[in-house]
């Protein structure tokens, strides 16, 4: 089995995404997505960025490597009533059934970041993108102090070390390495540009309970929590999380989280 399918087949991401319904949908709007627009989502989940693109008009595809995912999706997108928003499979390493120049937009949300390879991830996104169209990609930032690093910054101090070769995910976050990628790819470095910007997860329930929710469902911490409790380490991870959590929680209502975290918003234009 391949181990970047397993590790997200193996929770329950949804879990997770329900908390990034708002800033998923208010970034699409940030997209500039116009009616009939093809867009493909890449690593869309369960379609956190893919369904707000199609309610906006666009055709939209959203492409993971998560079976589990792809059927929420698209069962999502039927009970929304989209018929212009599906799902399929797919590795965004290697987009094989994907014709080149083919969509408009390309964005990827946290998503193929966490695809291996990085190098071919970038020549397939500009590869599948129309000359004259656009990639959007958010990704986390290496040793950023907000959530999401944080976390995945904890989690990686219980896990046991990857594999020789093994290129972290973060560095999508490091503008020179973003750069080196899509230069590789065959686009000109004055055609990707950077921004900051803040994502926030919202959930109607206490920082304990969303830890709780990362420790069972979110792949890389449930592997973390493996790991820990082989080692008895299990309640000093969950310890470590729930400050961070509570920490970060900017919620006003007692029993609620709102978790704020800065990501890199990369532009390139094809
Ligand atoms: C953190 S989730 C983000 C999901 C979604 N973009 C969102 O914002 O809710 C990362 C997603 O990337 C997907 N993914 C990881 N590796 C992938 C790959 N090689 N190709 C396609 N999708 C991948 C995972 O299955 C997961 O759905």
């Amino acid at each position: 089995m391949n181990p970047n399918k397993a590790l997200w087949e193996k929770g329950d991401f949804t879990r997770i995404a329900e908390s990034m319904r708002e800033s998923g949908g208010a970034l699409a709007k940030r997209f500039g997505i116009t009616q009939g627009l093809k867009v493909l989502d890449l690593g869309c989940g369960d379609g956190t960025t893919a369904l707000p693109a199609a309610k906006l008009g666009a055709d939209v595809l959203g492409v993971d490597i998560a079976s589990n995912l792809v059927a929420a999706g698209n069962a999502r997108a039927r009970s929304h009533g989209l018929a212009n928003c599906r799902f399929q499979e797919g590795d965004a390493s290697n987009l094989q059934d994907l014709h080149d120049q083919s969509f408009d937009l390309v964005m990827s949300i946290f998503g193929a970041m966490f695809a291996p390879k990085p190098f071919d991830v970038a020549k397939e996104m500009v590869r599948v993108a129309r000359r004259g169209g656009r990639i959007e990609m958010g990704n986390w930032i290496p040793n950023d102090p907000t959530l999401i690093a944080q976390l995945l910054k904890i989690s990686s101090t219980y896990t046991p070390p990857p594999p020789e070769g093994f290129v972290s995910p973060m560095t999508w976050g490091v503008e020179s390495n973003v750069i080196e990628r899509f230069v590789a790819a065959g686009v000109a470095a004055e055609r990707i540009s950077f921004a900051r910007e803040t994502f926030t997860f919202n959930l109607a329930d206490s920082p304990s309970a969303f830890v709780e929710r990362f420790t069972t469902y979110y792949g890389p911490t449930m592997n973390a929590f493996d790991a820990a409790q082989k080692d008895g380490r299990g309640d000093d991870l969950v310890s470590e999380l729930e400050e961070l959590f509570n920490e970060h929680n900017a919620s006003a209502i007692k029993g609620a989280t709102s978790i704020p975290a800065t990501f890199l918003r990369v532009t390139v234009r094809v």
